[in-house]
């Protein structure tokens, strides 16, 4: 090899690394991909040979170093460079004017505030060596944190590398920040714990702590956690003036700031502020739980100084969790796709953040005995990530002697067969491989959302085809007819022929979706979309042995023997081919990556001006989704996005019933 040609790759590698960094920073964390899929894994294809080719150039900050190899033993201790403090709370708008009074006080003038979103996650600090991510650790006790580099490299939207801002790149930087684990994200991860007869994890917070503590950098890739980013310790080589300039700078350093924060002049418009968030939060994609008011100026903030434990210079407002009162008046036992029992605790129906609640999880027996929990209890209630309905603790002194201990019962409950529990697991399960609650539920996952997404085809029509003895398998659905259908209960021609159109079109869902929908354990949405796209088609998925399915990035070894154990049954075998020749598409059509175009049809109008984003910005992020942005408001219009001092269109919209967003909501269904 020639020296030149050594300089040549050596330069291609650099290129390769920075259009992949730029890439990525659109992605993950401008949430506006500039490129398909197929193009990124391409190049980074194209960079992980190059390395392999050219070790001597190989760098920790490289797109290709995200995930790393596990760790033996637990976690060293990292001594932050300065100390990390916590923040005084306020509970209310006289709590919050008290502390402007002394604000003012101390500083004999008025100050502006940032208000923040306070996310409901874990501190994180980064360190940055001319740029270059050297470390990450846990708060810990704000002197010294746990190390969990490795596993921080696996957050997308954390860079590596700092982007250069005016040319400059600080010689050394602590960035604090938030990790968090986004709801949707949590709920899956929990149903899938369930299934896997595991213990679920009782909100987003624990469940990000808990991705962040895994000794295998592959299990927390898998975990798709985010960050957002509020905070400096250490800084050499950067000054500012203002916590929302540096709050700029992070933004063109390449991380990713939560756009919902404001600059208010005066302490009424912080606290207006505190009372609309109270609803606008729960809108939003990730858990919050209150507003964090900073004082803007750093040169205020010098002045104002902090107590050993607190700045001066900032307060959290915080929310009261959502909690209720019921009674509890049953408990009722289910049985999962994978034959787990869950035990379902039937209330008396109740009002809870927005919805009637009148069912609650209970998880499993260990829950309902580390809890007490009895039949007749009265008990407090929450939403675990806003979404599930969940009994917190019962209340001993509402007892009248007459509640009941309950038992998870010895048979299953759906086919009278025997209930193990499985060493290793918190949940019992029915052992019986032809139990009909597992043909059942696996065919309602078959049909639901994240899957096949087949409309119309829910719990209810499953079971109604299935004691019709219409379906055996999932292949069956495509062999249905009209009049066959539209004899159901409750079915008639329309709805019959509304399903069977909906079931032909699901057979164009794609691979990543039918290998979700096949419910092979270890394998959720995001690890199938990684095998579809790795293996573009069923048959390269067939052939693929052990080795090559653990070198994809995130495939450990329990998922891939799972994968090879259900791929050689016969029984699979057999349902793959007759899907195939039901005519359902077994290869991955990688312009159409789910995500991508979830806003296809859609018709967004921008009105008035939005918070954060500038109007154009807001349209980028649309049609970055395939949405589409028009001038005038029509009854074909999906939404109207109004900021302030919206005009006609926003009047034009309410007279038409047009759906309104504010920029929180649009961000929410953009980050869905
Ligand atoms: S500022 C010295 N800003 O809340 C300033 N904290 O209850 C310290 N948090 O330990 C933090 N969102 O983990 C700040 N926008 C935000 C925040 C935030 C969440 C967390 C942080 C902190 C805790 C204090």
């Amino acid at each position: 090899m020639t020296a030149s040609q050594e300089g040549a790759a050596r330069q291609e590698i650099e290129e390769l690394r920075q259009r992949l960094q730029e890439y990525s920073y659109q992605y993950y964390v401008l949430d506006a991909p500039v490129v398909e899929d197929v193009e990124f894994d391409g190049l980074l294809r194209k960079l992980q040979q190059l390395e392999e080719a050219y070790p001597q150039w190989k760098t920790a900050d490289s797109p290709t170093q995200r995930i790393g190899a596990a760790v033996a033993s637990g976690f060293g201790k990292v001594r932050h460079l300065e100390p990390m403090k916590s923040l005084a709370n306020a509970f209310s708008a006289a709590e919050l004017q008290s502390f402007h009074g002394r604000v003012t006080g101390a500083l004999g003038q008025d100050v502006q505030y940032v208000v923040e979103p306070k996310i409901d996650g874990l501190a994180i600090n980064l360190c940055y060596q001319d740029g270059v991510l050297l470390w990450a650790a846990t708060r810990g006790d704000g002197f010294e944190g746990e190390e969990v580099t490795a596993n921080v490299r696996t957050i997308r939207s954390i860079p590596l590398k700092l982007r250069p801002v005016n040319g400059v790149v600080p010689a050394l930087l602590e960035v604090r920040g938030e990790v968090f684990m986004p709801r949707k994200s949590f709920q899956r991860l929990n149903e899938e714990k369930e299934e896997n007869g595991e213990a679920p994890f009782a909100n987003p917070r624990n469940a990000a702590a808990g991705s962040l503590r895994q000794m295998d950098p592959q299990v927390t890739a898998d975990r798709e956690l985010d960050a957002f980013l509020y905070g400096h310790g250490v800084c050499e080589g950067l000054e500012w003036q203002a916590h929302s300039e540096f709050l700029s700078y992070l933004k063109e350093a390449g991380f990713k700031v939560n756009p919902l924060y404001r600059l208010c002049s005066t302490m009424d418009e912080v606290v207006v502020r505190c009372e609309e968030w109270d609803t606008l939060r729960h809108e939003l994609p990730y858990e919050t739980d209150g507003l964090v008011v900073k004082v803007d100026s750093l040169a205020a903030q010098q002045l104002l100084g902090s107590t050993a434990k607190d700045p001066r210079w900032a307060m959290a407002y915080k929310f009261q969790a959502e909690q209720a009162l019921t009674v509890l008046l049953d408990i009722e036992t289910g049985v999962g796709r994978t034959g787990v029992l869950t035990p379902t605790a039937v209330l008396e129906p109740v009002r809870l953040a927005g919805t009637t609640v009148s069912r609650a999880s209970l998880h499993n027996e260990d829950y309902l005995r580390e809890k007490d929990i009895r039949i007749g209890d009265t008990v407090r209630i929450h939403k675990a990530g806003e979404i599930i309905p969940e009994v917190l603790a019962v209340l001993p002194e509402k007892r009248t002697g007459t509640e009941r201990v309950f038992s998870m019962p010895k048979h299953c409950p759906e086919c009278g067969g025997p209930v193990e529990r499985l060493t290793g697991e918190v949940a019992q399960r029915c052992v019986n491989s032809a139990c009909p609650a597992l043909l059942r539920e696996g065919l309602i996952h078959f049909s639901s959302r994240d899957a096949m997404n087949i409309d119309g085809l829910g719990p209810a029509v499953v079971h109604a085809l299935l004691k019709a003895g219409l379906v055996k398998d999932p292949a069956d659905f495509y062999a249905l007819n009209v009049e066959a259908v539209a004899a159901l209960e409750r079915m008639g021609e329309k709805s019959a022929a509304n399903l069977l159109a909906a079931i032909e079109a699901s057979k164009q869902a794609g691979l990543s979706r039918l290998l979700f929908a096949l419910g092979m354990r270890h394998v959720g949405v995001k690890a199938a979309r990684t095998l579809a796209r790795a293996f573009g088609s069923m048959e390269a998925l067939q052939q693929a042995d052990e080795m090559t399915l653990m070198a994809l990035p995130e495939v450990g070894a329990k998922m891939a023997v799972s994968i090879l154990e259900y791929l050689q049954k016969d029984a699979v075998k057999l349902l793959v081919v007759r899907l195939q020749e039901a005519g359902v598409v077994m290869t991955e059509e990688m312009t159409q990556e789910a995500g991508a175009n979830r806003l296809q049809g859609l018709t967004f109008v921008l009105t008035g001006t939005l918070p954060s984003l500038s109007r154009q910005e807001a349209g980028v992020l649309i049609e970055a989704q395939g949405g589409k942005v028009s001038g005038s408001v029509s009854k074909k219009t999906s939404y109207v996005v109004a900021g302030e001092a919206a005009g006609s269109k926003l009047e034009k919209a309410q007279t038409l019933g047009v759906k309104v967003l504010d920029e929180a909501a649009l961000l929410a269904l953009l980050a869905e």
